[in-house]
């Protein structure tokens, strides 16, 4: 394939802004985005680039938007979404009453195959061109999702939920069936084309102690696995865990216990922690998947940041749909923003678009390969529309900086705002209006 030059103005992040806010990012007003057979070969002004450039470079010119990496979702569950949107609970009866119904239709290879092209659709219209996926207890909602996330050779994780207990009969396996259902997925797709596999116990009230031993049997069998669960989300869930796991000093502790921590593990919300359970994490490296509009749609709570940066704890945004309610990281930054204002805390632009794309890959240990426009990554990025709405356009009128741009794009931004989305160096989606 020929080099193709993509040229418009480019923002993308190279560090934590955290540390030093100004040389964490790098914004080429007349940038070029050089690609060729999928990976990034180069980017930086035009007029430093430009003469590099080959006589058949196929130029692609991106005008009045803005270039920036994909964003990376770093907690969604695919099999949860037509029960987004689902009135009225908190998460233990949210759970009993829309989540383990729609969860157990995936027993269906036709529906799991559906769902799967949906929601992969859904994924890039927002611009999300990774994720780290949670399926259901049927190894065919992971083989359905794998096939589907293949054949756009996207970076994609994802795991069977491993749950014998606490769920309905339908939704239930075993600690043994568990780990050989769990051992197959994995020797059939870890590592293949661009997919991992995340070993998933859905969170440890539905887990016995069996079967996150047999998690923990299987991180220790395969090299370089990931591992997702859910931590600290909801006071209710957390009493429980107590209960059911008496011996342990804390929620976290129990995952601690089974050797479950990692630099490839992550952490669903966490929410209410400890301050030990805060340095426990840090000390494992383990990550958090902050998912706001889920803690908000399910009144979960408001996730410590601040926190999290005191003890140095990588943070990945997530939208936890169906928790969550969008499939839009620019509306779950806009969420993230608000719940720090609560917290007195401000997440700045930037920032924002840290965790969203860099800071995600980090937090899933993906870096090698995704998250900016370093040479030799992975070319999946996307388009931003300065102009998706009227209203956008009417703000967006005088505002001169990047940062000013980007900012009200992340607060009034949503699908719309996405005008192409790119995977591996081609084009996978491209919004109706252009
Ligand atoms: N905790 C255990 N399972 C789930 C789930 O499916 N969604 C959310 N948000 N929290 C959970
Ligand atoms: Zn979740």
């Amino acid at each position: 394939m020929a080099l193709i030059a993509h040229q418009g103005e480019i923002l993308h992040c190279i560090e934590d802004p955290l540390q030093d806010n100004n040389g964490a990012w790098e914004y080429f007003e007349n940038g070029l985005l050089l690609t060729e057979d999928g990976y990034i070969i180069n980017c930086g002004e035009e007029h430093c680039l430009v003469k590099q450039l080959p006589q058949d470079a196929k130029i692609i010119r991106h005008e009045h938007g803005l270039i920036i990496p994909g964003f990376i979702d770093t907690h969604v569950h695919y099999p949860q979404t037509e029960v987004i949107a689902s009135y009225g609970k908190r998460l233990i009866e949210w759970l009993e009453q829309y989540t383990f119904p729609a969860e157990m239709a995936f027993a269906d290879p036709e529906k799991c195959r559906v769902m799967s092209e949906f929601f992969i659709r859904e994924l890039l219209r927002n611009g999300t061109t990774s994720a780290m996926v949670f399926a259901t207890v049927h190894p065919q909602s992971v083989d359905a999702f794998f096939e589907q996330a293949i054949r756009l050779n996207m970076r994609m994780i994802c795991g069977k939920v491993m749950m014998d207990r606490n769920a309905p009969d339908d939704l239930t396996d075993t600690a043994l069936s568990s780990y050989e259902q769990s051992r197959e997925l994995i020797q059939r797709w870890h590592g293949k084309g661009r997919l991992g596999y995340a070993v998933t116990p859905r969170f440890a009230i539905t887990s016995s102690a069996e079967q996150l031993e047999s998690a923990s049997q299987l991180l220790n069998e395969f090299q370089d696995l990931h591992f997702q669960t859910h931590l600290a989300e909801n006071p209710e869930e957390c009493d429980l865990v107590r209960e059911f796991f008496p011996d342990c000093q804390d929620y976290l502790d129990v995952y601690d216990r089974y050797s479950l921590l990692g630099r490839k593990s992550i952490f669903a919300h966490g929410i209410h922690l400890s301050d030990r359970e805060w340095l426990r994490l840090r000390e494992t490296e383990s990550s958090i998947a902050y998912c706001p509009a889920s803690n908000l749609f399910i009144g979960s709570g408001l996730f410590n940041l601040e926190k999290a940066d005191q003890y140095g704890v990588r943070v990945g945004m997530g939208t936890d749909v169906a928790g969550g309610d969008s499939f839009s990281m620019l509306r779950t930054t806009n969420q993230a923003y608000k719940v720090q204002q609560l917290n007195q805390f401000n997440i700045s632009p930037i920032r924002s678009l840290y965790m969203s794309t860099l800071g995600g890959a980090r937090a899933l240990d993906l870096d090698r390969y995704i998250g900016n426009f370093e040479k030799g990554k992975e070319a999946d990025f996307v388009i931003l529309d300065y102009a998706p709405t009227d209203l956008i356009r009417l703000r967006l009128h005088n505002v001169s900086s990047v940062i000013e741009r980007l900012f009200v794009l992340q607060m009034l931004g949503d699908d719309r705002t996405i005008r192409e989305t790119w995977v591996m160096g081609n084009k996978v989606h491209a919004n109706d209006l252009h």
